[in-house]
C-alpha cells in the first residue's frame, strides 16, 4: 500500500520505518526541512532501540522524507496522522492534529480516488470523527464513507523498546467508521504475523488506547498504596507482592509445571512512582474527558494523586535516618523516567531532585545517558557527576531513584566507605542487607 505518514516523532518514525519495512511504500512529512533531510541522508533524529539500522534498510527504497504533504497524500492511498497531542491541564491540544486534517483535507480535494485517513495519535473518544472527519470533509469537499474512509488504529510503543513493540504487535486496532476503512487499516498489518485485529470503531479504539494506559498506571499506583501501607506496619511489600504474583490468575502455571511470569507483573511492585510522557498526560486527559461526561473518576484521580505523592516519600524515608537535610551531602542516582532511555518528562527523580535542593541538600545526580535532558530542567542547581563512584564517594545519602543496570554494583562500590551513607532504594533493586543503612520503598 501507498502510505503517507504526517508527524516524524517517535510514533510516526517508528510506523513509517516498520511499515515500510514490511514492503509498504511510505512517504514520512513533516515541517521541519532538517529533520526530512537527516532522515533522507540516512540520520535518525532519535534515539530508539534498533531504529537506525531499521531505517537504513528502507531509506532511499520504501521509505523516503518529505516537507511536501499535498504531493505525498495525494500520491497515497492512506494517510496517518502521528503528531503530537499534549495535554493542557484542561483538555488535551488538538491544534497540530486540526492542522494536519485540513491539510491533508485540502491535498485530497479534486481528487476522485478512494483514501483512508487514520489517527494514530493519542486522542479522546470522539475526536476522530467529531473533530478529524469533519475538517477533512470541508477541506476536501467530499464525503466520508463514500470516496473518503476514516479511522484511529492507536499506537502501543514503549519508549526504548518501540521498533520491537511495532514489529511485533500484541494486536491491531483497526478502528474506521465503515468496514472498508477497517479493512484499509488491517491491510497495512498484512505482513505482520498472526496478529489479532481488533475491528471496531475509532471511539472504540481511542478508548482502547486510554484504557491500557490508564489501566497499567493504576496498577502502579495501587501497588504504592500497598507499600506504603506496609511500610507503617513492619511489612515488606516485595514479599507481599511476590506472594500475591504466584496466585495462578496471575502467574498461570503450565502443564509442564513451568511458571509463565507475564510482563504485567513488572507493574505490581511498589516504587518512587510512574513518569514518562504518557501514563501521566493520558491518565489526566481521561480524567478530563470523564469529568466533563458526567463522570468524576475517582480511581484514576486516585492514581495521580498517589503518584504525585511518590517522591515525597523518598524524601520521608530519608528524613526516618537524617532529619536535617540542610547542608547534607546527598546523591540521586538516575534522572530519566526508566532505564534504557534519556527521556526524563515527569521522572519522579527530577521532582525528588528538585524537593532535596529547596531543603538546602548539596545534590549530585548521575545518569548513565540524560544528563543533558535534565540539565535543561535542573540546570545548575545540582552537580551532574560523570559517573557512579565520583557520584557517591562523598555522599552521606544516595537515592536510588532509576533502576539501571550498572546501581546493582552499588554495594560494592560503598563497602569500605565509613561511615557509610544511607541507600534509599525507591526501585527495591538491591537486596535489604547488601549495604548497612538501607531504606526502601515499601519497608
Ligand atoms: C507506555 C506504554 O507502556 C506503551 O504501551 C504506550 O504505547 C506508551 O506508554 C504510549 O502511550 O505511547 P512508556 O511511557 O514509553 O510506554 O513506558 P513504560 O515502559 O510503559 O513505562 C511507564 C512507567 O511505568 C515508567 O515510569 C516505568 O518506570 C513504569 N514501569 C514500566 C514499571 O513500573 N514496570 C515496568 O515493567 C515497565
Amino acid at each position: 500500500m501507498k502510505v503517507c505518514i504526517v508527524g516524524t516523532g517517535y510514533v510516526g518514525l517508528v510506523t513509517g520505518a516498520g511499515l515500510a519495512a514490511r514492503g509498504h511504500d511510505v512517504v514520512c512529512v513533516d515541517l521541519d526541512d532538517e529533520r526530512v533531510d537527516l532522515i533522507n541522508s540516512g540520520g535518525c533524529p532519535i534515539h530508539e532501540e534498533g531504529l537506525v539500522e531499521l531505517l537504513d534498510s528502507v531509506v532511499g527504497s520504501t521509505l523516503t522524507a518529505t516537507t511536501n504533504l499535498a504531493q505525498s497524500v495525494q500520491d497515497a492511498d492512506c494517510t496517518m496522522i502521528c503528531v503530537g497531542t499534549p495535554f493542557d491541564e484542561d483538555s488535551i491540544d488538538l491544534g497540530q492534529i486540526r492542522a494536519a486534517a485540513a491539510s491533508i483535507g485540502a491535498a485530497l480535494r479534486g481528487r476522485s480516488s478512494y483514501h483512508t485517513v487514520v489517527v494514530k495519535s493519542t486522542v479522546v473518544p470522539g475526536t476522530t470523527e467529531e473533530v478529524v472527519g469533519p475538517i477533512v470533509e470541508q477541506a476536501s469537499g467530499r464525503t466520508i464513507g463514500e470516496s473518503l474512509g476514516l479511522g484511529m488504529n492507536p499506537e502501543f510503543l514503549a519508549e526504548g523498546v518501540a521498533v520491537s513493540d511495532f514489529m511485533n504487535p500484541d494486536r491491531v486496532v483497526a478502528g474506521g467508521i465503515d468496514e472498508r476503512s477497517q479493512d484499509q487499516i488491517a491491510g497495512l498489518y498484512r505482513g505482520f504475523g498472526d496478529v489479532p485485529i481488533v475491528r471496531t470503531t475509532p471511539r472504540t479504539a481511542e478508548l482502547i488506547k486510554y484504557t491500557s494506559n490508564a489501566l497499567l498506571s493504576t496498577l502502579i499506583s495501587f501497588s504504592n498504596e500497598i507499600a506504603n501501607l506496609a511500610s507503617s506496619i513492619g511489612v515488606d511489600a516485595v514479599e507481599v507482592m511476590d506472594a500475591v504474583h504466584l496466585d495462578r490468575r496471575l502467574s498461570p502455571v503450565l502443564a509442564d509445571g513451568r511458571r509463565v511470569t507475564p510482563g504485567v507483573l513488572a507493574f505490581l511492585r511498589g516504587g518512587c512512582g510512574f513518569g514518562g510522557s504518557c501514563f501521566g498526560k493520558d491518565v489526566r486527559a481521561l480524567i478530563s474527558f470523564g469529568t466533563e461526561h458526567g463522570h468524576a473518576m475517582p480511581m484514576l484521580s486516585s492514581t495521580i494523586h498517589i503518584n504525585e505523592r511518590q517522591p515525597v516519600r523518598m524524601i520521608e524515608l530519608l528524613r526516618r535516618r537524617i532529619p536535617d537535610l540542610d547542608g547534607l551531602d546527598v546523591t540521586v542516582l538516575g534522572l530519566a523516567f526508566k532505564p534504557g532511555t534519556d527521556d526524563v518528562r515527569e521522572s519522579p527523580a527530577l521532582t525528588i531532585a528538585a524537593m532535596l535542593v529547596d531543603e538546602g541538600a548539596n545534590v549530585t545526580v548521575y545518569d548513565p545517558i540524560a544528563h543533558t535532558q535534565a540539565r535543561r530542567v535542573l540546570g545548575d542547581r545540582v552537580s551532574y557527576a560523570p559517573d557512579v563512584e565520583s557520584a557517591t564517594e562523598k555522599a552521606a545519602a544516595i537515592l536510588l531513584v532509576t533502576s539501571w543496570p550498572e546501581f546493582r554494583d552499588l554495594p560494592e562500590l560503598i563497602a569500605e566507605r565509613s561511615p557509610q551513607p544511607v541507600v534509599i532504594d525507591g526501585r527495591r533493586m538491591l537486596p535489604r542487607t547488601s549495604v548497612s543503612e538501607y531504606e526502601g520503598i515499601g519497608i
